[in-house]
Order: structure tokens, then C-alpha cells, then sequence
């Protein structure tokens, strides 16, 4: 059940600064797992610095942040990555020259148990381990409904699927966190629809917990449980989606003087090293 039991992931008091600038500033998060959080807010708000601050691309400046209990300040990404924290980042990374199977194969190989002596020897575990690993890329394929596109290069995908690839990549890593920056970017509106209630059914399915990072306030609201609002680095608003959406501190933020100040969709984004 989401909202009992110890969190999967807690981020106390972080602050980020670069230079003379906070980026983030006591930033609190709790996550249970089968929780589908929302994290929004205007441009330069920190949304991606929070990220970058939960996965290792930073050490928190100030503040704590834990994995399942244990404490990951100045741990490496890939260290918080076997700790079961995943990501996707603002602008798609993926081996564009490979296959979409490969690229989730690779990541599969992240959670394997095959050794180094055994893949140069080419041992039987090797060849069980490799069929193994086959046959959960083919799996996060098929869940991100891209088994068709399976022998189909990376680069020659269209936006949308590229996005949903590294989504199938970062649950190739076995997470119990997916942290998911701006997936539907790019997309139309009823593309984001449907990937934000694909990204539910993975919820339901994994049973992870999910931070989304979203720029359209409405479509979030309708796939999470809980939201969070950052605005030059502080959080001005959290809980049930209804009650962030009326809240006045929120709606400043999103209009301010009258004008929106979201931008319009696009894929580059800032704070991604
Ligand atoms: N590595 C960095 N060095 C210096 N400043 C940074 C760095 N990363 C982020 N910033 C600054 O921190 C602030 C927050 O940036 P961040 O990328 O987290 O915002 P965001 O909410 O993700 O915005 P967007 O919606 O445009 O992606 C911005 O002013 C940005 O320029
Ligand atoms: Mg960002």
C-alpha cells in the first residue's frame, strides 16, 4: 500500500546552489512505493535540479537524501542507480546507432549477475544469463509498447518512441523509483494523454514509486495522486491535485503578471549537465 511503511525515497532539507545562485532550496520529498508524484513549476523553477540532486549528478549542498533508509549524499549516479533509482533526462539519451532491443539489453545488463570471467569464458551461466537478459528486454519493450520497433535503430524512431525507450531503459535497471523528467516533451496533446496513462499502468504494474516532472499542469493532475510545486527553487505548494491547482501561490506562479510564463514545448531544457 502507498503511504505506509519506510519511504523508498526521502530527500530532508536539500538546498543546491551553483555559485551565487540556489537553484533549490529546502527541498523535502517522501515517496512510498505504487506512489505517482507530479513535480511541477515554471522554467529555471529547479525541477531538473532536484533530480540531479536525488540521482547523484550533484551532491546536495546542504540536506539529506536517502534510498530505502540509507543515506546517498555523495554517492555516483550509477551507485543510486543500483540502489534502485532510476531516471530519464530532459533531452533524450539513448546509443542511437543501436537497435531499441540493445539499447534495453545494455540496460538490462546493469542487474545482471554474470561476471566478467564468465562472459570471457563463455560459460554456460554466461549463455543462461544472456538468455535471461534477452528476455526482459523483449518484456520492457512490450510494455512500453514498442515490440515492433524492436530491430528498429534508436536514431531512426520518432520522437515519441525515443522517449518511451529510455522510459523501457530505465526500468530495464530494476528500479523502485523512476524519476522521469519532461517525458511527454515534444509531444501533442493527446500523445502526452496517452503516455502519462502509459506511465500510470507501469506504476500499477511495478508497483514503483514515480516522480514525473510535467510542464502541463492539467495533465499531470490527472494521472498523479499528489503534486508538488517549485518556483525559483522553493516549494510553494504540495498535496492533492485539486487543492494545488487553486492554490493562489500557484497560480501566481503559473500566470504572474498575466502572462503565462510557460514556454512553449520543446526538447532542449536548462540544468542538464
Ligand atoms: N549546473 C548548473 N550550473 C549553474 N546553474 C545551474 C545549473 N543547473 C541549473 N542551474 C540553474 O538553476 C536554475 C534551475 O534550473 P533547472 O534546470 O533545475 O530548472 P527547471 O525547473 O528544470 O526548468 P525547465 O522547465 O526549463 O527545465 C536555473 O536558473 C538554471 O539556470
Ligand atoms: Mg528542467
Amino acid at each position: 500500500m502507498s503511504g505506509t511503511g519506510q519511504p523508498v525515497l526521502e530527500a530532508r532539507g536539500v538546498v543546491m546552489r551553483f555559485g551565487g545562485l540556489t537553484a533549490l532550496s529546502g527541498f523535502d520529498l517522501t515517496l512510498h512505493s505504487g506512489e505517482l508524484v507530479g513535480l511541477i513549476g515554471p522554467n529555471g523553477a529547479g525541477k531538473t535540479t532536484a533530480f540531479n540532486a536525488l540521482t547523484g549528478v550533484y551532491a546536495p549542498t546542504e540536506g539529506d537524501v536517502e534510498v530505502a533508509g540509507r543515506r546517498v549524499n555523495g554517492m555516483r549516479p550509477h551507485q543510486i542507480c543500483e540502489l534502485g533509482v532510476a531516471r530519464t533526462f530532459q533531452n533524450v539519451r539513448l546509443f542511437k546507432e543501436l537497435s531499441a532491443f540493445d539499447n534495453v539489453r545494455i540496460a538490462c545488463h546493469a542487474g545482471s549477475r554474470s561476471g566478467f570471467t564468465s562472459a570471457w569464458m563463455l560459460t554456460p551461466t554466461h549463455d543462461a544469463e544472456e538468455r535471461r537478459i534477452a528476455a526482459r528486454a523483449e518484456e520492457f519493450l512490450s510494455v512500453m509498447e514498442l515490440s515492433p520497433r524492436r530491430d528498429e535503430l534508436a536514431r531512426n524512431l520518432p520522437y515519441g518512441e525515443q522517449r518511451r525507450l529510455e522510459i523501457a531503459r530505465a526500468l530495464a535497471t530494476g528500479p523502485k523509483v523512476l524519476c522521469l523528467d519532461e517525458p511527454a516533451a515534444g509531444m501533442n496533446a493527446s500523445e502526452k494523454v496517452a503516455l502519462l496513462e502509459l506511465i500510470r499502468r507501469v506504476r500499477d504494474q511495478f508497483q514503483l514509486a514515480i516522480l514525473v516532472i510535467e510542464h502541463d499542469m492539467r495533465l499531470v493532475m490527472g494521472v498523479s495522486e499528489r503534486m508538488l510545486v517549485l518556483d525559483h527553487g522553493v516549494t510553494i505548494a504540495q498535496g492533492a491535485p485539486e487543492a494545488v491547482r487553486q492554490d493562489p501561490k500557484v497560480i501566481e506562479a503559473y500566470l504572474g503578471d498575466g502572462k503565462l510564463r510557460l514556454r512553449p514545448p520543446r526538447e532542449a531544457g536548462t540544468g542538464v549537465p
